[in-house]
């Protein structure tokens, strides 16, 4: 079991398989960052994930995500995703939905029933703008495709101030007839992506215009839950909020991350990261370095942003940009 100083278990982790991306979202991609500032140069291959995963596996680790950049546009993502399939754990994806008709049957090869995909907007020249690609009409037919064959899927929704905080209504006049559960995430700062406190659109200030058009009632929460669940009576699916920002949830944190390039992060927002490609590599017992990377844990934000998220100075965050992480 892997416990942090603060006697949090951790068992689930995030593994990022590549930060390339095909959309550019600017939330997540960084802009006026020197090129190759946060170039991967070395990647875990296939082999490597799956022993360090199988590692995590035999200290507690019960569900596993797949992020990216986006997972699905690594050439070998087919054989990992099989490969992650043999052990006990919920296997899950976060992707952009661009690919996801090329992967129905490998998900469902390897018993994965849950799909996030991230989508900013229903409308499609907003969502050109947004991702700068014109992939709208794919996502849409994907999302689709996987309800039809009855995968869960949750839709994340980076909520943004003065970019698409008006549609969140729409978003849940979505759930009426489709059982997508959509969850609107609070905009965090990250390396390059610009960030600033009056772009946060808050949980309080999400709940508040979703009142004006609809009357919804609070879902319980599970222990480790990031969302504040919610679903409208008689609506088939349901929204969440998630909120970073404005109520943080560290306290019950579970999470960890690995890198693309083999680098384990104990948190969204930790500045610091343990190298355990590198020692995988040179032969090194790789267990000692993940249970001091989990008990190193800080109590909130990585110790790095104050709680009131009105005070943050985002110049001073030192932390790689999203896609560069991994979701
Ligand atoms: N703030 C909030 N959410 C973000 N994501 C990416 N960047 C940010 C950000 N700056 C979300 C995307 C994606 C998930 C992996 O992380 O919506 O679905
Ligand atoms: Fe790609 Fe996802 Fe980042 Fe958008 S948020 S650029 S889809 S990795």
């Amino acid at each position: 079991m892997l416990k942090d100083n603060f006697n949090r278990v951790h068992d689930y982790l995030r593994i990022s398989l590549t930060d390339k991306c095909n959309l550019r979202c600017s939330y997540c991609n960084p802009v006026d960052l020197p090129r190759g500032y946060f170039t991967n140069t070395t990647k875990m291959s296939s082999e490597e994930i799956d022993i360090i995963a199988g590692v995590f596996v035999q200290l507690g680790v019960k569900k596993i995500r797949l992020t990216g950049g986006e997972p699905l546009v690594r050439k070998d993502a087919k054989e990992i995703i099989q490969r992650l399939s043999k052990y006990p754990v919920e296997l899950v994806i976060t992707t952009n939905g661009v690919f996801v008709h090329e992967f129905i049957e490998s998900f469902q090869q390897a018993g994965i029933h849950s799909v996030n995909v991230s989508l900013d907007t229903l409308k499609r020249k907003k969502n050109l703008s947004i991702t700068r690609r014109d992939e709208f009409d794919r996502i849409k037919q994907n999302i689709d495709l996987l309800l039809k064959n009855n995968f869960h899927v949750k839709i994340n929704t980076v909520i943004m101030k003065g970019v698409n905080e008006a549609e969140i209504p729409d978003f849940v006049g979505w759930t009426k007839d489709q059982p997508v559960h959509v969850r609107f995430i609070e905009f965090m700062p990250f390396a390059g992506n610009q960030w600033s406190n009056e772009k946060v659109f808050s949980h309080s200030a999400m709940l508040e215009l979703i009142s004006s058009k609809y009357g919804f009632i609070k879902l319980p929460s599970e222990k480790h839950d990031t969302a504040k669940k919610y679903f409208v009576p008689g609506h088939k699916g349901t929204f969440a909020t998630i909120s970073t920002m404005s109520q943080p949830f560290c306290g019950s944190c579970n999470r960890m991350r690995l890198t693309t390039d083999g680098k384990m992060k104990n948190c969204l927002f930790s500045n610091n990261e343990v190298d355990i490609l590198g020692a995988l590599r040179s032969g090194l017992d790789i267990v000692p370095l993940i249970r001091q990377c989990v008990w190193n844990k800080k109590e909130g934000l990585g110790g790095q942003l104050s709680p009131a998220y009105e005070k943050i100075d985002a110049t001073k965050l030192e932390n790689r940009s999203m896609i560069n992480i991994g979701g």
